[in-house]
């Protein structure tokens, strides 16, 4: 991290941290009667969030991990103690002034971008990236407020090509939190979620690719059967696949679900049926492997020396792939090489990898952060190496 005292550029910022903070409320518990932190919005904070807020924007997320994971982008331990009723934003005691450039690879509804942009300096910049066009709404409206925010639509998998469109071809920190959003879930319309109606859609960008009903039109039982059991661990893909393939249209994830149900013979405690042919699906359509590991290739070239790498994973298919990508990456040899008779010395790209999960108070207080992990590690001094694979 590259820390300056300068003082922050106000122009074009929000006028305080409580105007940042109230769009962070308003996207973090409208809608949300169980959120802990309800928003106390004063005449012009309900300005504020009114107008970024209208229908499908209101749904909420609480971010998780997210000191850790803001603290980790920064090369810190902990961040100065935030205190809600000063200027944060002009506070230098409650914010690093971190100078530098930062990618907050999945905005979301920007709960970690917020926190984020808190301990920046006015002369930081803060890149923004999400799939999702109303993620990308939210985006564009902080990015209107505050100068030091610049959003791309589109994948993190073209994370090189998107920044050097901006002519910049290396950054200070990155940060993913992978995964669905709680606003894409609860939105039915999106079809993720199995106990809300909607479309049979699943798509996180809505503006291309194939839905998943599109998918089930045309897939044959044995791929579909392999997408349930590679993607969502499925043990009785077979079983489900035929079913499913037996439906005479998509129309609605309800039915679906319920399809699944019926044709799922082992159904746990606390689980609907249909949780794991849901992620399932919802990672193959999106492709959501493919898109960490070539984010995840990605990052070695893009950091620079001492940047560092935070993300955050709620499945162990992702956790696993990240731990692997670290491991390979800082351990000088490659566990494909073990049968080598001479194992080559491979570069360290990366140190320090650390593996991060919540506290029993954040898991009490938000039951979705309880399966996250969130891993770290600091791009070393060693040069990208394209050829060596
Ligand atoms: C768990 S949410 C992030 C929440 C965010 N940290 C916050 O505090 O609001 C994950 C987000 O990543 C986005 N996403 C998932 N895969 C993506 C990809 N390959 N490229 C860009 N965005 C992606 C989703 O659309 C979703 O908005």
């Amino acid at each position: 991290m590259s820390a300056s005292k300068s003082k922050p550029n106000s122009k074009a910022r929000p006028s305080s941290a409580a105007e940042l903070s109230a769009i962070s409320a308003a996207a973090s518990t409208m809608d949300n009667p169980s959120a802990t932190t309800a928003p106390e919005a004063t005449v012009s904070d309900k300005t504020v969030s009114d107008k970024i807020m209208p229908d499908k924007l209101s749904f909420a997320h609480d971010a998780v991990l997210l000191q850790e994971a803001v603290a980790a982008v920064l090369g810190v331990k902990s961040l100065p103690l935030q205190r809600d009723d000063t200027d944060a934003a002009d506070n230098e005691e409650n914010s690093l002034q971190a100078s530098g450039i930062y990618v907050d690879a999945t905005f979301g509804r920007g709960g970690h971008s917020r926190l984020l942009l808190s301990q920046l300096a006015g002369d930081a910049k803060l890149i923004v990236i999400d799939k999702d066009p109303t993620a990308i709404t939210v985006a564009r409206e902080l990015a209107s407020i505050d100068n030091r925010v610049h959003v791309i639509h589109d994948s993190f998998a073209s994370l090189t090509d998107s920044l050097a469109a901006m002519g910049i071809m290396q950054v200070d920190g990155l940060m993913a939190d992978l995964g669905v959003s709680s606003p894409q879930i609860d939105d039915g319309s999106r079809g993720f979620s199995f106990m809300r109606d909607g479309a049979v859609d699943m798509r996180m960008d809505t503006t291309r690719g194939q839905s998943v009903a599109e998918w089930l039109e045309q897939v044959d039982d044995e791929t579909l059967a392999n997408v349930l059991y590679d993607f969502g661990e499925e043990r009785h893909s077979r079983r489900i696949a035929r079913a499913i393939k037996e439906m005479s249209s998509y129309t609605s994830t309800l039915e679906l679900a319920e399809v699944i149900k019926v044709a799922h013979p082992n159904w746990q405690r606390g689980k609907h049926p249909a949780t794991q042919s849901f992620q399932a699906m919802r990672i193959f359509i999106n492709n959501e492997l493919g898109d960490v590991d070539s984010f995840l290739e990605q990052s070695i070239p893009i950091l620079k020396a001492g940047g560092q790498l935070a993300v955050i994973s709620f499945h162990s298919l992702e956790d696993r792939r990240i731990k692997q990508f670290l491991q390979r990456h800082s351990k000088g040899q490659y566990p494909e090489d073990e049968n080598l008779p001479i194992r080559p010395d491979r570069p360290r790209y990366f140190s320090k990898p650390k593996r991060i999960g919540p506290s029993k108070a954040e898991v009490a207080n938000n039951p979705r952060s309880r399966s996250a992990w969130l891993r770290t590690a600091t791009r070393t001094e060693v040069a990208y190496q394209p050829d060596v694979e």
